[in-house]
């Protein structure tokens, strides 16, 4: 695992986004695995700008998501269909039906999870991963659990994680109470990671994730079993 701490949120989404970037251009038609969050926010507005200054295309690229709250569908704006859209799929060249988020909406999520997973492995399996991490160590919606789950699969959320999303609802009590995710199989299958987190907060959950015991109860921790991942970290 490579380890770069940088001096600010700036440096960390320029850094990530440069990685990401060279990823495309090495190879146009990749598929890169996107996260939500507020961690890579920046990354996906310098990615914009490059877009926009002719250095890389998302023409021939395809992307799949991570994960999406269950109950909301893609046009409420905490969806992360909503997100992924807002905050980069309008403002690229990417072709719309070249993104995937898994559908929250599904009438059987486990069947949705299957097919999620059938799609990740018909597309050859994920380039790049980009990665947020929660402040309980969970990667996508893994949240910390008795065993690692290998397939998308339906979750119920840590209240801390319900917590920790209650800042983008109106209200804790409008945040949803279950997600779908990726699960380990998929994220682990990608061929590079990319992990990013910024803040003070997440410095102890990253040391255990990155040095502690590999347990599911610290989902990160399963990264250390990966063959090329980088972890970004900026203390502001
Ligand atoms: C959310 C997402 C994760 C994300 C994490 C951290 O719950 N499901 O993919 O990595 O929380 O979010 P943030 O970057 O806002 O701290």
């Amino acid at each position: 695992m490579k380890f770069i701490t940088v001096n600010s949120y700036e440096e960390l989404s320029k850094k990530a986004a440069d990685i990401i970037a060279a990823q495309v251009i090495l190879k146009p038609n990749c598929v890169l695995g996107l996260a939500t969050g507020s961690s890579p926010v920046g990354t996906y507005k310098n990615l914009i700008k490059k877009v926009e200054n002719g250095e890389i295309s998302f023409k021939d690229v395809t992307s799949v998501n991570l994960d999406e709250y269950v109950g909301l569908s893609g046009s409420h704006d905490q969806s992360y269909r909503y997100f992924m859209n807002d905050n980069l799929f309008d403002h690229v060249d990417i072709d719309k039906a070249k993104t995937h988020v898994p559908n929250g909406c599904a009438a059987d999520l486990v069947k949705e999870g299957e097919e999620y997973d059938n799609l990740v492995k018909a597309l050859g399996g994920i380039d790049l991963q980009l990665l947020g991490i929660g402040l309980d160590g969970h990667i996508g919606f893994n949240e910390p659990d008795d065993c690692f789950t290998g397939p998308t699969h339906p979750v119920t959320l840590d209240p801390s994680t319900i917590e920790a999303n209650a800042r983008f609802f109106a209200s804790k009590d409008d945040v949803p109470k279950s997600a779908i995710t990726m699960g380990m199989m998929s994220i682990m299958q990608a061929k590079r990671i990319l992990l990013v987190a910024n803040g003070k907060a997440k410095l102890d959950i990253l040391k255990k994730s990155m040095e502690g015991p590999i347990t599911p109860e610290v989902p990160a921790s399963i990264l250390q079993l990966h063959p090329d991942v980088t972890v970004i970290y900026s203390e502001n």
